[in-house]
């Protein structure tokens, strides 16, 4: 029997029972489970593999209970939550007691947003605890936007996928944190950097370097498929170093043809940026189950979402 379903009062029940639900969001789908309970976070660690030194981000179901698990909100914080919540951005604040060391792997910090999905917004609504949800893959693979490709990875271990459709975003939230009040982007993701200044004004980008302990997502060989993948200017000159070799191509469209290829995915046949990252974790999930000696991927142009989008296709594409 298949382990996606539709039915939230399961899903209810299992989350309550400390059981662990995969959940839709806007961005990718959450492994879920509830946020206050230890026993809960541990299965979250244990069924991706995930090392415990990496947080999780706790999903709450409105602003207003923002208070339950943030001892302070900078101005700058509630700024940003009034402007893009609920939404695909995440907030690094102060965090509260009640919430256990294990999601925080430690920190003082913890991450938090409210999702913009009607099914998971409705399932938080019926909680009386938040969730802890990480993207649900295996840890270091690539993260699912579909229910399928959850019940792909964990059919065996995973007791229920909350079905809701593909998510219409496809790329993680933004997370921004703070240090001495001033806004930080620890990782970008579906708010664009433009956004966020419109919002903060100025904002920098956490040094490359610094980054692998405060937001372990940055971790090299990240978001990576298991086939060899490369982030490619031009597609015909990669296309060129692999002779003989069968070749996936991902470009953003529109009207792009290659020839000696073996398989082509086009993310947007308008070259739409946003309907291209929507799609782009599909794409390679798909051309990752061919059997390709390698992936050849487009690099987007490097502002707004395409900003985010190379940053994932960098890290898949490292260590080949
Ligand atoms: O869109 C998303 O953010 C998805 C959906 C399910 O909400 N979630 C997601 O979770 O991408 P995950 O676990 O794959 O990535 C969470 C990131 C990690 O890179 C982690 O290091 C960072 O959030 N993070 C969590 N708590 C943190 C903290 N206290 N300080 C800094 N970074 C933190
Ligand atoms: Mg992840």
């Amino acid at each position: 029997m298949s382990i996606i379903s539709t039915d939230i009062a399961k899903a209810v029940e299992l989350l309550a029972a400390d059981e662990l639900v995969a959940i839709p969001t806007e961005t990718v789908y959450g492994l879920a489970g509830n946020a206050f309970s230890e026993q809960a976070i541990r299965k979250i660690f244990e069924m991706k593999k995930r090392p415990f030194f990496n947080p999780l981000i706790v999903h709450i179901a409105s602003p207003d209970r923002l208070e339950e698990i943030a001892r302070t909100v900078p101005e700058k914080a509630q700024l940003l939550a009034n402007a893009f919540w609920p939404g695909p951005l995440t907030l690094v604040l102060p965090k509260k007691d009640s919430v256990p060391d294990i999601v925080t792997a430690g920190k003082p910090t913890v991450a938090i947003r409210v999702p913009k999905h009607p099914v998971t917004l409705d399932l938080l609504g019926k909680l009386s605890f938040p969730v802890a949800a990480p993207s649900a893959n295996p840890f270091g693979s690539i993260s699912p936007t579909t229910a399928q490709h959850v019940a792909g990875y964990f059919a065996d271990t995973l007791k229920m996928v909350l079905d809701g459709g593909a998510c219409t975003k496809g790329i993680e939230s933004t997370i921004v944190g703070f240090e001495n009040s001033t806004p930080v982007v620890y990782r970008l993701g579906s708010v664009t950097l433009e956004e966020i200044e419109s919002v903060t004004g100025p904002i920098s980008l956490l040094n490359k370097k610094d980054e692998a302990p405060d937001a372990p997502g940055m971790l090299s060989r990240h978001y990576a498929p298991s086939t060899p993948t490369v982030l490619a200017e031009s597609i015909d000159e990669a296309i060129a170093m692999h002779p003989g070799k069968r070749i996936g191509v991902i470009s953003i469209g529109p009207g792009n043809f290659f020839s000696g290829i073996t398989s082509h995915i086009i993310l947007s046949e308008t070259g739409d940026l946003r309907e291209a990252a929507a799609r782009l974790y599909a794409a390679m999930h798909e051309l990752d189950e061919m059997n390709l000696d390698v992936i050849i991927a487009q690099r987007f142009p490097d502002e707004g979402i395409g900003r985010s989008l190379n940053d994932r296709l960098q890290r898949a594409a490292k260590g080949d």
